[in-house]
This record gives C-alpha cells, structure tokens and sequence, in this order.
C-alpha cells in the first residue's frame, strides 16, 4: 500500500526554490485574518511541480479554475497549505481563487458560494465546521464541481468526492506513544501526573487525535501509573473551540490553580496540536510553581513551536509536510477533471516521493466512505529537527537559532 522514494528533499528544496520566486499573478487583498479571497492566474509558469515523473512545461490545468477555501489565516499551517496548494495548481496552469475565511463558518459558507458562482472547474476545501457545508456543497454537486475535501473530512455530504490528508489517528497515537517512551511507562513506577488539551469540536479530526493518543495511555491510567489529577479525560472536557491559543491557556491556568496549586507535580501536558500547546506552555510558564521540565506535545511544526522545541519549552511536535498534502491534491484533482477515478493505482503512477496510503474504509462523512489518500506524519523532537525539517528543505536554521519555514 505504501510507495517509499527517494526526492523528499528535492521536493522540499523545489516548492522552496519556487516560493521564493512568487507566483506570478498573485494578488492579496489582505495579508490580515479578515475574509480574504486571492486570485492568481499562472500559465504553467515555473518547475514547482512536485512529482517528479511531470514535465516542467505540463498545463494539464489550462483554462481550468480551481476554488481553493482554507479557514483561516490566524492559525499558521494554513497560511502553508494556502501557498502550497495555490502553487502546486498554478505550476499547471489552472487559474487560481484561494480563500481564507477568518475562522468564521458563515464566512466560508458565503466564500465557496462566490466561487462556484466563479464558476471554478474544481473545488478544495479545510472546513472550519465540518457540519455546516452541506447546503453550499449541494449547490457545487448541481453544478457537476467535484470536491476534495482537505485535511478535515467535511460530513454530511455526498458532495464529496476525495478526502486528503495524514493519518490522523497515528497523529495521536504517535503524541502517546512519545509520553509512554519519555515516562518509561511499561518499567517505570509513577505515578505521573497528565492533562490533555485537544482541539476544536467542529474540527472532525480533533476526535482522531486525541483517540490517538489517549487509547495508547488507557492501559496506564486504568492501572494508576497515570493519574489525571483534574478528572478531564473526556473528549469534551478538553476540547479547544476554534484551537485557539487563548482559549487552551486559560483553560489551563484553570486546571493549574485548581489541582497543582498545593505543590502537586504535573508531568505531561497532552495537547493535540501547537496553537493550543502554545497557550498550555504559556499557562505552565506564567502559574504553574514546579520547577521540572513538563513534557509537552504537539502538532505542525509551527515557527513559535519550533522555537520553543530548541529552547526545551515544548518536547516535541508531530510535523505533517502539507508541501506533499498539496502535491496528493492537485493530482486527484487533474485525474476528477479529466472524468478519471482516482484509486490505490494513483499512488504508483504519480511518482510520488513521499510515503500515501488509499484508505477507502476509515472515514466515513455520514453519507458513505469517503476515498481517502492518508500521508504520514513524523515526530519531531529538538534531537532530529536538523534532519527532519531543516535537512528537508522545509525549514531554514536562521540566524537567531530558529527555523522558518522555507518558503
Ligand atoms: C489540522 C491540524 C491543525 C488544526 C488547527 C486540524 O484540522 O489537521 O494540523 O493543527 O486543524 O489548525
């Protein structure tokens, strides 16, 4: 099921290159977190391409419009996948309308309308609320637009077509198994304290992550190994609403005064993703009086996380490479305009550089099982972050000791 190649930092090094170099016609109404909405018209006009069995000059796109719709700027991968993907598509010539939608639903619900009133050929969506696009997509299959639904599997929908993202499940299972490894859990005594943190209820891969993480630490905690002081062991007890940064610090400055105020030792802080692993390490900085390293994980490999990583303030992070996310796309995406159907077939003839499964049993939107292509995510720690992300071509070591991302 998988395909191992060698081009990874090729791949890196190549969208990297081409970033750099702009793409062409772009045009950013706004760099800000409002509504945004970016057209860019480029004819096949650089070797941004990322698989590497294309050639540079392939337009297979021409004269196609792709709608690409992504949440919002505020929290850092997308503004990633956001310039990835607008690549990726423009290397084929396709026109281009990526929109951000501030992270607000009736917003995106109101940008997808404007672009299939465009009239694009092809629609790529990150839903905010994966429940409250059944309407607008209803109006996308009327008009024959398929979607590829991006990174959250958007429900309720037979509107969809493909779903593309990692293997959401091993993202959390990769955060547990990271704790179980640190503690030692399987030797060592404990009792060790642990609270988790984990995304936005309207994000259907929120459920997936924390799953992920918490089946691998179950055994621990039902044997009292882990102890969870504050009680919060429920998905809803630890959700984030919008993963927003603020919203998980404040909810930890809670749980910090309320059971480790007596001098109680916390020892993990299990959060699904950076946003809110920032605010947890900013609520373990600022109220919480131990004096151990707190072991802190996370999710995407964002600029402030990644500093923190060097710095020895967040453990570790799970990186997904979206630069391959938008590679997987675009090609489901040329093979549904040319009336294929993409299968397992695709990820031997793409010539993709990067392990892909075709998952045709896991996800399921409420309609049916959506196909889904599943990338594969990496841990990183401050011990492989040089080969792992700077190696790459992802990020660049500046200066300062940090790394950017690439592009
Ligand atoms: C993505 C994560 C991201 C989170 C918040 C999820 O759907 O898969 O990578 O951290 O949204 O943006």
């Amino acid at each position: 099921m998988f395909k191992k190649k060698l081009m990874a930092v090729l791949l890196g090094t190549a969208l990297a290159a081409s970033m750099l170099t702009g793409c062409g016609a772009a045009s950013d109404t706004n760099s800000d977190d409002a509504s945004t909405t970016e057209t860019v018209t480029e004819a096949a006009a650089d070797d941004s391409t990322g698989s590497d069995s294309e050639t540079e000059s392939d337009s297979s796109g021409s004269g196609k419009k792709v709608g690409i719709a992504m949440p919002t700027k505020s929290l850092e991968r997308w503004n990633r996948d956001g310039s990835y993907l607008e690549e990726q598509f423009s290397s084929k010539g396709f026109e281009v309308s990526l929109t951000y939608s501030d992270n607000k639903i009736d917003q995106q619900v109101k940008d997808i309308e404007a672009l299939i009133a465009d009239d694009v050929d092809l629609l790529v969506i990150a839903a905010i609320d994966g429940e409250s696009l059944s309407q607008v997509l209803a109006d996308a299959k009327d008009e024959g637009i398929p979607v590829i639904s991006y990174d959250r599997l958007i429900m309720n929908t037979d509107a969809v077509s493909y779903y593309v993202s990692f293997d959401n499940y091993t993202v959390g299972k990769l955060q547990g198994e990271f704790v179980k490894e640190q503690l030692d859990l399987d030797n060592a005594e404990g009792p060790y304290n642990i609270e988790f943190t984990a995304g936005d209820p309207a994000d259907n891969n929120a459920g997936f992550f924390f799953n992920g993480a918490y089946d691998v630490l179950k055994p621990y905690i039902d044997d009292g190994k882990l102890v969870v002081p504050s009680g919060q062991t429920e998905f809803d007890q630890v959700a984030t609403k919008s993963w927003d940064t603020a919203t998980a610090m404040t909810r930890f400055q809670n749980i910090l005064g309320s059971n480790y105020s007596d001098g109680t030792q916390l020892d993990v802080a299990l959060c699904s993703n950076d946003s809110t692993a920032l605010g947890v390490t900013q609520a373990i900085e600022t109220d919480y009086a131990g004096n151990n390293s707190v072991i802190i994980t996370g999710q995407d490999g964002d600029e402030a996380n990644l500093a923190n990583i060097v710095d020895g303030k967040q453990t570790m992070t799970v990186y997904k490479a979206v630069a391959n996310e938008a590679v997987v796309t675009l090609d489901i995406g040329i093979k549904l305009l040319n009336g294929e159907t993409p299968d397992a077939s695709l990820i031997d003839s793409a010539g993709w550089d990067f392990d892909c499964a075709y998952d045709t049993e896991s996800y399921d939107n409420n309609t049916g099982k959506i196909p889904s292509y599943l990338l594969v995510p990496t841990v990183v720690t401050k011990d492989n972050l040089q080969k792992e992300l700077v190696d790459t071509g992802y990020y660049t070591m500046g200066d300062d000791g940090y790394p950017h991302p690439t592009n």
